[in-house]
């Protein structure tokens, strides 16, 4: 009889918690969630099973400190590590996350040798390629979550924008999860069309301003974290692709072996999951300015990840 997944979610703060409580309501499966702070994953992993009964929901959710109980999970999510404050950029964090993802991977890895691991610490392309390189897992098993959001940010601005249903909207945001995100106005869509068609070259120029500078808009708001419902969902999307084999086709932060003309980095490109993670990296043909973008995007998370030691 085949069991129920099992999915640890490393990290139960803002981000970690959120995505715990979403992938239980996808029915998703069994939730451990983990952090160092005592009390705070068995409290909330606590308080999320409470609302099970209101809720209506199967999965059953645990909270610890150690990683025992995330033994033979399917997917490891990790959200572990500090985020910005205002003024600070992602890159920012680089030094203390690079630490905490590899203490991470070093203990969840080994107890679950065929997880599929999603990302999100930042500066999540420089940190999926920490966690790939102290797992040893192949790299179309660690994923990185960032295009999904930059993403859904595209498109909430563009229904803002033309007072569209967000459902008729599609967006593409390609490269690393950072200041020099690629967006993609040419593959960017309301019900099928390109929004270059809807919207004057300089409204264009104006929403794509404001989806590179989308998480430093929440992070001037809220003035103590960073956003997360919106990552918390994205995140969960990824986890449902994967854990229901969707095969769906999502810009997520793989490791390039030659696509984009880029190897050995972490990017965020058009990526089909399944079961078996990134099971293939969709090559679309860029214009030379949309090119150059992507290279310098590539290039800051190699010299991110050159920062690294690993
Ligand atoms: P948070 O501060 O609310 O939660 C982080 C949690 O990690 C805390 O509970 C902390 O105790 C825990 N932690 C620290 N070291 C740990 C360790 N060694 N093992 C286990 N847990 C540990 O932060 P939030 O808002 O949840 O963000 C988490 C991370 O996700 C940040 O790095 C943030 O920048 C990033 N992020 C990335 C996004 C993306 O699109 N890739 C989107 C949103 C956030
Ligand atoms: C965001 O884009 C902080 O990376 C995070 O909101």
């Amino acid at each position: 009889m085949r069991r129920r997944n099992k999915i640890a979610v490393v990290g139960a703060g803002n981000v970690g918690a959120t995505t715990a409580q979403k992938v239980l309501e996808l029915n998703l499966g069994d939730v451990v969630l983990v952090d160092v702070v005592e009390g705070v994953p068995q409290g909330k992993g606590l308080d999320l099973a409470e609302s099970a009964p209101v809720v209506g929901l199967n999965g059953y959710i645990s909270g610890t400190n150690g990683y025992e109980a995330t033994a033979n999970s399917d997917l490891i999510i990790i959200t572990a590590g500090l985020a910005r404050k205002p003024g600070m950029s992602r890159d920012d964090l680089l030094a203390a996350n690079v630490k905490i993802v590899a203490e991470v991977a070093k203990s969840a890895a080994p107890l679950s040798p065929d997880a599929v691991i999603i990302v999100v610490t930042n500066p999540m392309d420089v940190m999926a390629y920490v966690v790939a390189q102290v797992s040893g897992f192949p790299k179309e098993r660690v994923i990185g979550m960032g295009g999904v959001l930059d993403s859904a940010r595209f498109r909430a601005f563009i229904s803002f924008e033309l007072g569209v249903s967000v459902e008729n909207t599609h967006a593409f945001v390609l490269g690393g999860h950072g200041d020099a995100m690629v967006p993609l106005p040419r593959f960017s869509t309301v019900a099928g069309i390109p929004i270059t068609e809807l919207m004057t070259p300089e409204r264009i120029a104006a929403l794509v301003d404001r989806t590179k500078n989308g998480g430093a808009e929440i992070v001037g708001l809220l003035k103590t974290g960073s956003a997360y419902y919106a990552p918390a969902a994205s995140t969960a999307q990824m986890a449902e692709a994967i854990l229901m084999d969707q095969k769906k086709v999502l810009p997520c932060s793989v490791y390039l072996n030659g696509e984009y003309g880029h190897s050995g980095v972490y990017a965020g490109v058009p990526v089909m999951l399944g079961a078996g993670g990134a099971e293939k990296v969709f090559e679309i043909k860029l214009t030379a300015e949309e090119q150059a973008a992507f290279d310098k995007s590539a290039d800051a998370v190699a010299k991110g990840q050159a920062a690294t030691g690993f």
